[in-house]
Parts: C-alpha cells; structure tokens; sequence
C-alpha cells in the first residue's frame, strides 16, 4: 500500500457529471486506496497504421494504464454505448497485438446518466470489451447512477445519504476485488 487506482472518466466534458461521481467514488473509498486521473483526449484517432510506430501521445497513455494497480471507469452513456472518445483510448490500449494494457487489470464499471437508465446499456457494452481484452472485472455489485441536479457537489460530497451509503458500499467492494486479484496476479 497505498494501492493507486487509475480513474478513467468516459466524458471530456467540462461539466462532466461522470467526474464529478469519481470525485465522490475517491472520497467515500477506503483510505489505504489513492486515485489518479488518466487522461486520453489528446490521443488521435486509433488504425492499426500506428502498431508499427507509437505516438508518443499513446506510449504515455499505456504507461499511465500501465503503472495503476487498478482502474475504475467512470462513464456516461452516448446512444446505448460508450463514448467514442473513450472506446478509441481503450482501442490504443489494446495494441500493438500482444501488447495489451488491460491483460488482467484489477477493473470497476460505473456511470451516471441523466436518464432512468443510469448507464446501464453502456455499461454492458464496455462489460464486453474488458472481457473480450482480458481485464479482471468486478461483476458485482453493479451500479447505475440517475443524476439528479446537485446529487453530488462541488468538493465532491453526495448530498443524499442512501446514494452515498451505497457508493461507498461500492467502492469497499470494489476495494476487497482490488487484493483478491493481487493475490492472485501481483501488482506491476
Ligand atoms: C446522451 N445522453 C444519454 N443518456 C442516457 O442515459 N442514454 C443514452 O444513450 C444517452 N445518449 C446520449 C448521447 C449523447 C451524444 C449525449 C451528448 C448525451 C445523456 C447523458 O446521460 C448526459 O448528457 C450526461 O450528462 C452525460 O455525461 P457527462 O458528460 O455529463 O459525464
């Protein structure tokens, strides 16, 4: 310890809901865990033209996936999926063949939407890339957020305590998956 949890937030939005949800998630874990933002807006469009010759702008990118002990992804849904923004830096994640970052990384799904859906479609799609690209997903306890207006404030406090009893219920969950993999895979 600390364990460091690379937080991967699936908005670029500057008003992003979805970050302000991981602002509460890093407040209401338990505090032998810290959280680092991985950042992927300035990564170009992924082909398989660049296997052969990395951007620098990606090497980075891999490295920050790379060097977590685990990640926790924090997405919004677009049209009953996730954002292409953050399907493209899972893509560069991915490659070259062989080089996958996410080869069995401790992993948590969440998301928040303002509909009643609470990113739940979205969720099952990057469900499957993660399975398909090998991560160690924690499957259970799932959670869909509704954002209501002020759910969560500026300094990152939930303001209604059943939300915030749950989350952190989450994030100790998500926290016991972290070690039970390390246990079994150690960490980089
Ligand atoms: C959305 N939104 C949305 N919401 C949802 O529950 N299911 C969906 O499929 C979609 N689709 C969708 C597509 C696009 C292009 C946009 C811009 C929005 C609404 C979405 O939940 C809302 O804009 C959130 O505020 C987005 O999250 P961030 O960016 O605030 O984190």
């Amino acid at each position: 310890p600390p364990y460091r949890i690379g937080v991967i937030v699936g908005s670029l939005s500057a008003q992003s809901i979805n970050r302000k949800l991981a602002k509460a998630l890093s407040r209401l874990a338990p505090p032998e865990f810290e959280f680092f933002d991985i950042s992927y807006a300035d990564l170009p469009l992924y082909n398989r033209d660049f296997d052969a010759d990395f951007p620098q702008v990606a090497l980075d990118f891999k490295a920050a996936v790379a060097s977590a002990d685990a990640l926790l992804f924090v997405t919004p849904e677009y049209n009953r999926s996730v954002p292409g923004a953050l399907k493209n830096a899972i893509d560069w994640g991915s490659r070259p063949w062989g080089k996958n970052v996410w080869l069995n990384k401790p992993t948590g799904v969440i998301g928040a939407s303002t509909g009643a859906i609470g990113t739940a479609v979205a969720q099952q799609s990057l469900r499957s890339t993660l399975g398909f690209l090998n991560a160690r997903q924690m499957t259970s306890p799932e959670a869909y957020i509704q954002f209501t207006q002020g759910l969560v404030d500026d300094d990152g406090t939930v303001t209604v305590p059943a939300t915030e009893d749950f989350l952190r219920m989450y994030m100790t969950a998500f926290a016991e998956h972290i070690l039970r993999v390390l246990t079994v895979i150690p960490r980089p």
